[in-house]
């Protein structure tokens, strides 16, 4: 079996007295050390389908497999030691502490485990050594979105899901991200997820997995992808 697999994953968001079916039977696969990108139109159900994968939330129906193991079948508190253990997450929405400094809000991760790296070294990786003492406040949109994507590379993780992570970069700043990303997945064999609007980004990934209503549109495996600098941004 693939190091991930989704099988007839179906999510509902209840609201008032209605359902919504934001996922819609989805299956897919993905092997170890894979670079993802997973495109679609905005309520595509690109958020959803990395917070199951995460584990912040639960699916309504199918199984999803992680290195053999259903977690849909986990209790609340396997759940908790999977995220913790296993997921680096870089929210949509930064999610970063108000009351805590850039270096500070990446540090919180390092307690959590124990093959954490450095933070001020991971600040330093996407480019924010001279601002690790700001609070989020005085940081702009684009910084505050590479200290949760420090945040998320400091864990190690086993599998690094990102949705939209270069959302409020230029494009310089946002290839640079790219590359760093994409390294940690060919160098390093961390899994990595990149949830994008930026479709250019396909040529360098393993594995393409297209959205569209709640449904996988289109799954293509890339033989031989491009390397970052090939790519014409
Ligand atoms: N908590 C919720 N309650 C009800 N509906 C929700 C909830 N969260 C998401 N949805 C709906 O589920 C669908 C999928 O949402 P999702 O956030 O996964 O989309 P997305 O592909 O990430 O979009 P975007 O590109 O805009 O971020 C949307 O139609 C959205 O309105
Ligand atoms: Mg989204």
């Amino acid at each position: 079996m693939s190091f991930i697999k989704f099988e007839k994953v179906v999510k509902y968001y209840n609201f008032g007295d209605l359902k919504f079916k934001a996922l819609d039977h989805v299956s897919f696969e993905i092997e170890k050390g894979e670079f993802v990108v997973v495109l679609g139109p905005s309520g595509a159900g690109k958020s959803t389908l990395l917070n199951l994968l995460g584990g912040m939330d639960y699916a309504s129906e199918g199984s999803i497999y992680i290195d053999h193991e259903d977690i849909t079948k986990y209790t609340e508190r396997a759940l908790t030691t999977y995220r913790k253990d296993s997921i680096g997450f870089v929210f949509q929405f930064y999610n970063l502490i108000p009351g805590l400094t850039a270096y500070e809000n990446v540090s919180l991760t390092r307690a959590l485990k124990k093959d954490a790296l450095d933070p001020k070294e991971t600040l330093t990786m996407v480019g924010l050594s001279e601002h690790i003492n700001k609070f989020p406040s005085q940081l702009s949109g684009g910084e505050q979105q590479r200290v949760s994507i420090a945040r998320a590379i400091c864990k190690n993780p086993k599998l690094l899901l990102c949705d939209e992570p270069t959302g409020a970069l230029d494009t310089e700043t946002g290839t640079k991200i790219l590359s760093l990303l994409h390294g940690l997945s060919k160098n390093d064999g961390h899994t990595v997820l990149v949830v994008t609007h930026n479709s250019q980004i396909a040529a360098i990934a393993d594995r393409v997995i297209k959205m569209r209503n709640g449904k996988i549109a289109h799954v293509s495996v890339n033989q031989s992808p491009l390397k970052v600098e090939e790519v014409v941004w």
